[in-house]
């Protein structure tokens, strides 16, 4: 089979550093993934940018972070014990599980026309049965039905919980939001595409509360401030689309819903969501817990239960997004290239230093700089092997400047600065370089 766009990325991933497989050495542990040193760079300069707009750039809105495990009747109230389910037939032959809807399937699963995809015998897939895709723990030392907890499968459970908290100590006062960064759990049966669908995942999430009847203007703010940063990533506007949510597609807790989907090499797919969750999450709390969660208004002294407008992306989809977006294979020279186009702010190395030859003073002069630069820049240094593989290695890395100590540089402390996407090389005095970074660094 030819190499798909998707196998080239998950191999550049793991050749440079950015996503391996968890517990390679032993086989792998179906679809978790570890970040490797530029991965984990990468993500966090998304989650940052993330954090800076929702919750330093805004007065309105709070961070939180709130444990993963949480009360196992939080998870009643919220309707995801009973409706956080996929549906699942099983082969009674080859012991193969698969959704329902695997259009794989031939005939009616449960009846004896159905054929299983895999092993190919008739008759052999039970019923759909309802799977739920959260996982199950024991707190404390017995593992009795009455210890069950739970992985969190959305931190937004953790916001609802905390809500008049971070109320009362922030003095907020409603419209306001509740911004959270936090892993997710899945026990997902059709994960696949790389980090796209995981059993374990970080989410961004933001949960904003309102006066009910305003909802629709918030819902309509919401949307156009989450395509805005997502753009501000550098993500082409043509590989973005919207995709609302049909009466079936909706979950169980949202009136209203819309995706942010992207073109990945794999056709279009949801990265993003904006959800109309009306009182659903606080009413079943204040039903289930006994606590009275409304909001007095204290202008008006009404009390009423505020509705929510929640933005929820992944941060390991987002990063696939951001990869995908940004892989390129050019001819430079007669020479094929793979780069990775990557907004510099979000690029985990943001320059690398090399001397052009071992000697003549250029390796002492190449450090000082890198030494200068990394107090306020992920740099890397660089000796091994020709400037030209040298600088292909660094544009997998989608690092966005190659800083070059060569015979010049010596006599007049100038170095050449090369830019990853246009190739072009420009002569800086080594005293300029941090504010030449800063400067282009912007954004
Ligand atoms: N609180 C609402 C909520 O969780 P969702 O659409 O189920 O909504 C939101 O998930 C986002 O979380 C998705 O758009 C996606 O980016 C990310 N996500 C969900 N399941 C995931 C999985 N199995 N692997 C990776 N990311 C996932």
């Amino acid at each position: 089979m030819p190499e798909t766009v998707m196998d080239k990325l998950v191999s550049l991933a793991k050749r440079r550093g950015f996503v391996f497989q968890s517990s390679e050495i032993y086989g792998g542990l179906g679809s978790v993934w570890d970040y490797g040193p530029l991965g984990v760079e990468l993500k966090k300069n998304i989650k940052e940018r993330w954090w800076r707009s929702m919750v330093h750039e805004r007065e309105d809105i709070e961070g939180l972070d709130a444990a993963i495990l949480m009360h196992p009747r939080v998870w009643e109230a919220s309707g995801h014990l009973a409706g956080f389910s996929d549906p699942l037939v099983d082969c009674k032959h080859c012991k193969n599980r698969f959704r329902a809807d695997d259009p794989r399937i031939k005939g009616t699963p449960g009846q004896p026309d159905a054929q299983c995809p895999v092993c190919g015998t008739k008759g052999s897939l039970t019923a759909a049965r309802q799977f739920n895709l959260m996982f199950k723990t024991f707190m404390g030392p017995v593992e009795e039905a009455a210890a069950v907890v739970y992985l969190r499968p959305e931190t937004a459970q953790g916001i609802y919980v905390n809500y008049l908290n971070v109320l009362q100590s922030s003095r907020q006062k409603i419209p306001f939001g509740i911004a959270q960064i936090g892993k997710a759990f899945r026990n997902e049966i059709t994960p696949g595409n790389f980090i796209f669908r995981t059993r374990e995942f970080e989410q961004m999430e933001m949960q904003f509360f309102v006066k009910p009847g305003t909802e629709g203007e918030w819902f309509e703010f919401w949307r156009a401030e989450r395509l805005t940063w997502l753009q501000g990533l550098g993500i082409r506007p043509e590989k973005l689309r919207w995709h609302q949510h049909g009466k079936d597609e909706l979950a169980h807790y949202a009136r209203d819903a819309y995706d942010i989907e992207y073109e990945f090499p794999f056709g279009w797919n949801e990265f993003e969501g904006i959800h109309h969750r009306g009182d659903f999450d606080l009413s079943n709390h204040q039903r289930a817990s006994g606590k009275k969660l409304e909001y007095l208004d204290p202008t008006t002294n009404d009390r009423f239960l505020p509705s929510v407008i929640e933005t929820s992306a992944g941060a390991d989809r987002t990063a696939l997004v951001v990869l995908c977006d940004a892989y390129r294979e050019e001819e430079v020279e007669g020479e094929k290239r793979v780069v990775l186009q990557l907004k510099p702010s979000l690029a985990p190395l943001k320059a690398a230093v090399f001397p052009l030859v071992n000697k003549d003073g250029m390796p002492e002069l190449a450090r000082r700089i890198h030494d200068d630069l990394r107090g306020t820049f992920n740099v890397f240094y660089d000796d091994g092997g020709s400037i030209g593989r040298r600088y292909r290695r660094q544009d997998e890395a989608g690092t966005p400047f190659g800083i070059t100590v060569d015979g010049q540089s010596t006599e007049d402390q100038t170095v050449t600065v090369r830019d990853r996407d246009t190739l072009k090389q420009e002569r800086v005095a080594a005293g300029q370089l941090a504010a030449y970074l800063n400067a282009k660094l912007a954004g």
